[in-house]
């Protein structure tokens, strides 16, 4: 059990997709239904936390005792997360937020009056790595979900963002994205930890523990 693991901790948090608007009716979206990110906010809250979940389109109910602040688009995520984080004493930033979004969306419906269609796409805000940059910066946690050589960028990643704890998993091919189980491992600057095939309930609860092993840990 991991009751008051957290207490009186506040834990902010993003989960799910971001969705780019190309025009009024298309975007561009991604696989992530956020089922992991609202299962480490449920965990995060059953350990006392008080939980603030910015979350992008998802389609899951508010967890309990959760405070739910629905976004769309990645710029919308990163002022949410923003305007919140001062105080904050753990950032889990589980989001699979585009990296880039169209440089002009269309005010109107796009036409198919052309045989082809280039969109110009920029490049999107880093949300985790604004977080673990501040000077007041919380406990820090990303996630890395990727197809190959998983552990080797999610330490590349841990160290590029000065994160303190990474959560990495594989993804495609009936892994990780839109299923209800998954694997993890936890790497930290000096450390890591395998947290077998479990569900994503499960898995949350260990990583809460894990988090809040590490927040006291010295160094
Ligand atoms: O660099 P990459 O996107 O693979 O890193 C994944 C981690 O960074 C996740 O924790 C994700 O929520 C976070 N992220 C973010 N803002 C972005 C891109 C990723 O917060 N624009």
């Amino acid at each position: 059990s991991n009751a008051g693991a957290l207490a009186g901790r506040k834990v902010l948090m993003t989960a799910g997709p971001t969705f780019e608007d190309l025009d009024p009716v298309r975007y561009l979206g991604n696989r992530s239904s956020g089922r992991m990110g609202y299962a480490v906010a449920q965990a995060a809250r059953e350990a006392g936390a008080e939980v603030l979940l910015i979350s992008g389109p998802v389609a899951l109910a508010d967890p309990p005792g959760v405070t739910v602040q629905r976004v769309r688009s990645a710029l919308d995520m990163h002022r949410a997360v923003l305007d919140a984080v001062a105080g904050m004493d753990v950032f889990i930033g589980t989001a699979a937020v585009a990296d880039y979004r169209p440089a002009q969306p269309a005010g109107q419906k796009i036409k198919k009056t052309r045989e082809s269609l280039t969109v110009e796409l920029v490049r999107n805000p880093d949300i985790l790595a604004e977080v673990a940059a501040r000077a007041d910066r919380p406990f820090t946690v990303g996630f890395a979900a990727e197809t190959d050589d998983v552990l080797g960028y999610a330490r590349r990643k841990l160290e590029e963002k000065r994160l303190d704890l990474i959560a990495a998993n594989t993804v495609g091919a009936g892994q990780g994205f839109e299923v209800d189980d998954n694997a993890l491992t936890l790497l930290w600057p000096g450390g890591q930890q395998e947290l077998p095939r479990a569900s994503k309930a499960a898995l949350a609860r260990d990583l809460i523990n894990v988090i809040a092993q590490r927040l006291h840990a010295p160094g």
